[in-house]
């Protein structure tokens, strides 16, 4: 693994706000500015490895002119080039994705986009409306692939979705929302601006994000036995899990992940790591949010060593059955996971 370029920091799981990053990372000394020369260069064989080189360039370059800009009030968007990666690898043009927590629907986007058709699930109508937004903005662009959300609760995702989609899908990437401890935007103007931008206004437990882990990672389960369901025989379920702290203490996601997985009747077979920090010359250049570095830097402080978190877990399974469906290995490899 190649050695962190930036010198200090780590930070909770904290939600995607990188529609800032640059902005804060210029103002912070000891931080490698985003490096985005040559961001396509391709990395060798990425295709290969179970670190996924998902953060070549910035979220707001990945999601620019592909998303409509309402999409940036979500508290934990996807980076794009970890849905397309994950599309690429375990699916074929022409198969049908889900997901069942899709929130602005990236999933979905990058689905279309890669020619492979995609339904989405998401429970508030706030984030359902910028996915329908985000679906259509990409068939005026041209993708091939079709896609469609479904505003509800995925715990019943059986009652919502069509019938005859059981034992179809292709691929399920999809991942949990974090406690609402971590939600909530910055935004540097004149003053530091530090706004609550929480799903919902918190009473309303049928949103996973207000449930401890033991909720969640009950509700989390239930989706994903719907989820099995409606697999075919061999598919794949990508899970992406950002490490989270509360309190200071690290919140084992992944493993509450694997658990409500195989509760579901999942086979776990990988566990890999999509990186939030760029690869440039065999260094990583992490992209901090303000957040994660004064929560490091508080740490460090206080005599506790924590790090800058640079990835997010990636925890795969499959529907036994069958031989699993896809070839495993991207078939682009252009050094964005699959991106295109
Ligand atoms: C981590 S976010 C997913 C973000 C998504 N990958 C994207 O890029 O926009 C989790 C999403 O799950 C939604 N959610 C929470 N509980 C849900 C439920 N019971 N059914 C469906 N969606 C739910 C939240 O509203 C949130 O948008």
């Amino acid at each position: 693994m190649a050695k962190p370029r930036t010198a200090p920091a780590t930070s909770p799981g904290e939600p995607n706000r990188d529609h800032l990053d640059d902005a804060v990372t210029d103002a912070v000394p000891g931080v490698a500015a985003p490096d985005h020369d040559d961001p396509d260069r391709p990395i060798s064989r990425p295709e290969a490895l179970s670190v996924w080189a998902t953060a070549q360039r910035t979220g707001p370059v990945q999601r620019r002119g592909r998303y409509v800009p309402d999409s940036a009030a979500h508290p934990a968007r996807m980076l794009p080039a970890i849905a397309a990666h994950a599309i690429a690898a375990y699916t074929a043009p022409g198969d049908l994705v889900l997901d069942p927590m899709c929130g602005i629907g990236t999933t979905l986007v990058e689905a279309m986009h890669a020619g492979r058709d995609a339904i989405g699930v998401e429970y508030e109508s706030r984030w359902s409306d910028i996915a329908d937004a985000n679906l259509r903005h990409a068939r005026a662009q041209g993708a091939t692939g079709r896609a469609g959300v479904i505003r509800g609760d995925a715990t019943s995702i059986l009652s919502l979705v069509p019938g005859v989609l059981i034992g179809t899908v292709a691929l399920v990437v999809t991942s949990p929302p974090y406690g609402p401890a971590v939600h909530g935007h910055v935004a540097v103007g004149d003053e530091l601006d530090v706004r609550d931008n929480r799903y919902n206004d918190g009473a309303d437990k049928g949103n996973l994000a207000y449930r401890d882990l033991t909720g969640l990672a009950d509700g989390f389960a239930q989706i994903l036995r719907g989820c099995t369901a409606l697999l075919r025989p061999g598919g794949t379920v990508v899970v992406t899990a950002r490490p989270w702290r509360k309190r200071g203490e690290l919140v084992d996601l992944p493993s509450a992940v694997i658990g409500a997985g195989v509760r579901a009747g999942l086979v776990p077979t990988e566990r890999c790591v999509a990186l939030l920090a760029a690869v440039r010359d065999g260094q990583l250049v992490a992209r901090p949010s303000f957040f994660q570095l004064q929560s490091v830097r508080k740490a460090r402080a206080a005599g506790t060593p924590m790090h800058l978190i640079a990835h997010e877990d990636v925890l795969i399974f499959i529907k036994p059955g069958a031989e699993p469906t896809g070839s495993h290995e991207p078939s682009t490899s252009d050094g964005h996971g699959g991106r295109r």
